[in-house]
């Protein structure tokens, strides 16, 4: 039976997680209206694979004999500044939510819940990845005046490539 602190803990997780997805979500829809569709797929597919760390949780959760809760989301905004401080806005949530993992751990520890330590270690790799694929965007954009998003826009998809096999093995 999975301990109730540590149930909890990862029940907040779950919101994280699941508002993670639909903050990509609005990101990409914002940019396709934008007409950057590059960068639109590349936040879609994140929105994607957010809404996987999120399952992932929801099924070790249920299958820890625990239950896990879909909550409520709030809702993210509809609109960018631009797509640097976009970016900017992914990198602070990535931290955000490197935070938050880091405190899922503390808790296992404190509890002496050494199964979970040993599985949200996963996520820990993951956060890892995710903020430097946040870093490596922003460190692109930053090389670019405006007039290069174009290009910016026809070569994020391909940053995509490496960091999604990376995941694919991890899962
Ligand atoms: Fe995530
Ligand atoms: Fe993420």
């Amino acid at each position: 039976m999975l301990n109730k602190n540590v149930q909890d803990i990862l029940n907040v997780q779950v919101e994280k997680e699941g508002y993670s997805s639909n903050l990509y979500l609005a990101m990409a829809s914002w940019a396709e209206s934008e007409g950057y569709s590059g960068i639109s797929k590349w936040l879609y597919s994140q929105a994607e694979e957010e809404h996987k760390h999120m399952l992932k949780l929801l099924h070790y959760i249920n299958d820890s004999g625990g239950n896990a809760i879909v909550p409520a989301f709030k809702k993210p905004p509809a609109s960018y500044t631009d797509v640097k401080k976009m970016f900017e806005q992914v990198y602070a949530h990535e931290q955000h939510i490197t935070a938050s993992i880091n405190e899922i751990v503390a808790v296992t520890i404190a509890e002496k819940d050494y199964t979970t330590n040993h599985w949200v270690q996963w996520y820990v790799n993951e956060q890892i990845e995710e903020e430097k694929n946040a870093r490596t965007i922003l460190d692109k954009l930053k090389l670019l005046g405006k007039e290069s998003l174009y290009i910016f826009d026809r070569d994020i998809v391909g940053l995509r490539t490496a960091e999604s096999a990376t995941n694919a093995e991890a899962t």
